[in-house]
């Protein structure tokens, strides 16, 4: 066979491959046997391999999974990816509906289609020519991550549309969706760990989330991900004008929508919809906390405009968190990096709406006294979408007199040195501070994401590390050997090398960065990144007077005597000249001046859940762009920046007429100067 029609078949194949991969992993309808579909795969395979120059990322041999990334690139949307607004009840979906038809006479005529609010990771995938070329995270809405090649191994994502013959791709399409996990697929994968003898996940929300953040794809590649895709961000093409005929249109180019959905003439059909079908939520097959209501005409949609992040035409009717009562078994102390003791609750398995619960917070021992709680008791919990299931209450009434007040542990579980209470705290704490758990936590907290961000150094790796006695504190990681980490479990020569890499690059992290691995207690991003502009190196900082951390903005008394105590402790002492000789001693540079920032001179409020920031993260944001932040609103103010469910300074700004921002166009404000 001559090289033309070798091509022409690789390219048949391509197109075969991909239908059959939709008709399997999409419509859940395979016209083919798993054997023939495996040999067509086979062929494509053999064919890549004789001619490697022609192997396409869009081929259906490229999910597999690629090399793991150092550091995923940062990917600015075409247009910003919105939220939504929230609405709890019937009355808060009326209200809602009263205001946009204030707005225009013509919602009136309305009318909607209903979503299950899914409860994954929102993704915006690009694609040229109907090939997939980018997939990124939502991010702050404005900017996400590059996860093309952990998107790429879901197996329900078109690499190249349509899918179907019959129908046309824009030349350039970005379509947004939600990426999740179902819940039986997160049971199995939580049994399988638990047979290895590996942690459970908590929940299918979290699990999705970091599946996706996996740096190495062919992790991601064995994680059960679905996708289903319900907008168009941006398209060459005229678009639907109907949410319904939006939802088909994605569907017959071949993207995954979802089956379950609603459409109401009305507002009031809408809402009965919300309250009847939310009674079914617990047996739809993944987690959704509510139902979107969007209204189905997309120009008039549009014209709405939006409320701050909140596009006007939609709204997630969201139900409360679901309630389920189980006996708890056991009340474990975990250690925290400072000593800290903190209670969780072992339960007696329970399904909470679909997933398999066996742990629950119980924030303190306070609270365990207060509310009463005694091992064996039968315990109410609430598990609610994303966070980690907690403790209600404890149904007394159900005690058969077996139960005991629970007894707050005198003595580390870890290190059984005797507990202390800071008489002004709620906490206990282990004071012991070369007590093994506690160290552990400090490496933790040291190759984490927020501090020296190694890579592949994770809890469980961690634990082995210390339990080996490889590591005692983190200068240690610098010292270990590959032989040393073929010793654990599951470490093969890659991994090790891998590991080993991470470990290395990680020399070169910035002053902040390291900083916050010191994991002095208290501070955080922000302050660590003060500390660092201010003092410029770790012996600057160590040999500062409390008089001079204090006068770093942000630092009071505490944190100042924080800062001050750590470097007086004798073994942060021998860590810090380790790492000085290690070479891990990084130089903070002060910023060549360039002309005045671009918020110089300008006072700025906020107020209320921002989207794209922590509180933290926009203060640091707007002083780093040469702004200021005061805590209330006076005629002084230059701008509020408005979030969600904004407190009495939203009230204050629009009295005094001061102008009111969303966090979009403070960013505009930065990179427009
Ligand atoms: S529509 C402009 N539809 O919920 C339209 N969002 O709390 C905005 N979500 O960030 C989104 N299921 O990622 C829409 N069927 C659905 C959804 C959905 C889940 C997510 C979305 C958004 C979040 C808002």
């Amino acid at each position: 066979m001559g090289d033309k029609e070798l091509l022409q078949e690789l390219e048949k194949l391509r197109g075969e491959i991909n239908y059959h991969n939709y008709l399997y992993n999409t419509l859940d309808q395979p016209e083919i046997s798993d054997d023939d579909y495996d040999q067509l795969f086979n062929r494509l395979k053999a064919i890549e391999a004789e001619h490697p120059e022609w192997i396409s990322p869009d081929s259906p041999t490229q999910r597999s999974g690629a090399s793991p990334l150092g550091k995923f690139k940062k990917v600015r949307h075409p247009n910003p990816i919105l939220s939504l607004a929230n609405g709890f009840g019937s009355q808060d979906a009326r209200e809602w509906y009263s205001r946009i038809l204030k707005l225009n006479p013509a919602v009136a005529e309305a009318d909607y289609v209903l979503e299950p609010k899914l409860d994954g990771l929102t993704v915006v995938l690009h694609y040229e020519k109907g090939v997939f070329v980018l997939g990124a995270t939502r991010g702050d809405g404005l900017v996400g991550e590059d996860i093309t090649e952990n998107l790429k191994t879901l197996p329900s994502l078109p690499l190249r549309i349509p899918v179907k013959p019959g129908f046309e791709a824009p030349d350039r399409l970005v379509v947004r969706g939600e990426c999740l996990i179902f819940k039986k697929d997160f049971e199995q994968l939580n049994a399988k760990l638990e047979k290895a003898g590996e942690r459970a996940y908590l929940n299918p929300r979290n699990t999705a989330a970091g599946s996706l953040r996996q740096l190495d794809p062919k992790i991601t590649a064995r994680r059960p991900l679905k996708l289903f895709v319900y907008q168009i961000v941006e398209s060459s093409s005229p678009t639907p004008s109907t949410q319904l005929q939006l939802l088909t249109y994605l569907s017959n180019l071949g993207f995954p929508t979802n089956p379950l959905l609603w459409h109401a003439e009305n507002i009031d059909e809408a809402i009965k919809i919300c309250e009847q079908e939310g009674l079914e939520r617990h047996n739809w097959p993944y987690d959704a906390d509510g139902i979107v209501i969007k209204i189905n005409d997309l120009q008039l949609a549009g014209e709405l405009g939006f409320s701050g992040k909140d596009p006007r035409g939609a709204l997630a009717y969201k139900y409360p968190g679901q309630e389920v009562e189980t006996k708890l078994e056991n009340i474990i102390v975990n250690v925290g990096r400072t000593g800290v003791l903190t209670p969780e609750a072992q339960l007696k398995p329970v399904n909470v709406g679909g997933v398999v619960v066996r742990q629950a917070t119980l924030h303190n021992f306070d609270f365990i006294r207060d509310k009463d709680i005694r091992i064996g008791d039968q315990v109410l919990i609430k598990r609610a979408g994303e966070v980690i299931p907690y403790i209600l209450a404890s149904l007394p009434e159900k005690r058969d007199g077996s139960q005991l007040p629970y007894k707050i542990p005198t003595h580390c579980p870890s290190c059984g040195t005797l507990v202390e209470k800071d008489p002004e705290q709620v906490a206990y704490y282990c004071p012991n501070a070369s007590c093994p758990a506690q160290l552990t936590r400090n490496v933790e907290n040291f190759a984490s994401r927020g501090a020296m961000d190694i890579e592949g150094l994770g809890e469980q790796i961690v634990a082995q590390l210390s339990k080996q006695g490889l590591v005692r504190s983190a200068v240690d990681l610098y010292k270990l050997k590959k032989e040393d980490l073929l010793k654990l479990d599951k470490f093969g020569d890659k991994k090790a090398e891998n590991l080993l890499r991470a470990i290395e690059a990680s020399k070169y992290q910035s002053l902040q960065r390291l900083i916050i691995g010191l994991g002095i207690h208290g501070i955080g991003e922000v302050a660590a990144r003060k500390l660092a502009q201010k003092f410029g190196d770790l012996e600057m900082l160590g040999s500062a007077s409390l008089e001079q951390l204090q006068e770093v903005e942000g630092v009071g008394p505490n944190l100042a005597k924080s800062v001050y105590d750590w470097f007086r402790v004798e073994a942060n002492q021998h860590i810090l000249t380790e790492f000085k000789t290690l070479g891990i001693w990084p130089i903070e540079q002060t910023p060549a001046a360039s002309g005045p920032l671009p918020l110089a001179g300008l006072t700025f409020v906020v107020t209320g859940a921002l989207e794209g920031f922590s509180r933290e993260g926009i203060e640091a944001y707007i002083l780093e762009n040469g702004g200021k932040v005061t805590s209330a609103v006076s005629a002084k103010t230059n701008y509020l920046v408005l979030g969600a469910d904004p407190g009495s300074k939203y009230q204050k700004a629009l009295a005094l007429k001061v102008p009111i921002i969303s966090e979009f166009e403070l960013r505009n404000l930065v990179e427009n100067k």
